[in-house]
């Protein structure tokens, strides 16, 4: 059995998608979710789906000894960034390489970058009158939205759509993919 960890810092609605499609597999299973804000909603739903969760501290985080540690504890062999927006800090990625994954609710290399994430990806991509977005999942690297694209799935997007409508679209379509994504990923690391 694979362990994959999640990581997230908001409301988890990709955690908890991704945790249930898990839920009757004996392949894989989401057993810890960690938040670094004590207030995000997935440690609500990690409770609520009996999923082990911890929250961390900016710092602690960026030191990545402490997470790694909890990481190793656990036995986890995967770790999926849902909504995630901390920098990971290159000692992580070198303790789990080609082993971190990460959604992006846009086409990247279009709307990516620092400070590009929720709906102000959305209102740039309306802003830019872009035809389509959708979502792009990669394997992560030092820079943000930088690695190695392994999945990406279009929608359309209409000359009426507001940011709201964009994301209602490109979340639709990360519940669609965003598990069974994952589990390719996994086959590949057999
Ligand atoms: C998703 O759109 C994800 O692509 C982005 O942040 C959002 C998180 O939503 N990186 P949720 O917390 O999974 O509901």
């Amino acid at each position: 059995m694979k362990n994959i960890a999640i990581l997230a810092s908001g409301s988890g609605s990709n955690a908890e998608n991704i945790a249930k499609y898990f839920g009757g597999s004996d392949y894989a299973r989401v057993s810890f979710i960690i938040a670094n804000n004590p207030e995000a909603y997935v440690l609500e739903r990690a409770k609520k789906l009996g999923i082990e969760s911890a929250v961390v501290t900016k710092q602690q985080f960026m030191e990545a000894d402490s997470i790694i540690a909890m990481l190793q504890e656990r036995s986890i062999d995967f770790v999926v960034l849902a909504g995630f927006l901390l920098l990971v800090p290159q000692k992580l990625i070198e303790a789990y390489p080609g082993r971190i994954v990460n959604i992006h609710p846009a086409l990247l290399p279009k709307h990516g970058g620092k400070g590009m994430y929720g709906d102000r990806v959305h209102k740039a991509v309306v802003e830019c009158g872009d035809t389509e977005s959708g979502i792009t999942i990669h394997l992560i690297d030092e820079h943000y939205d930088q690695g190695t694209t392994f999945f990406q799935a279009k929608c359309q997007v209409l000359p009426t759509d507001t940011p709201d409508d964009v994301a209602a679209k490109v979340h639709a379509l990360e519940y669609e993919h965003f598990p069974h994504v994952i589990e390719e990923i996994l086959h590949t690391l057999d």
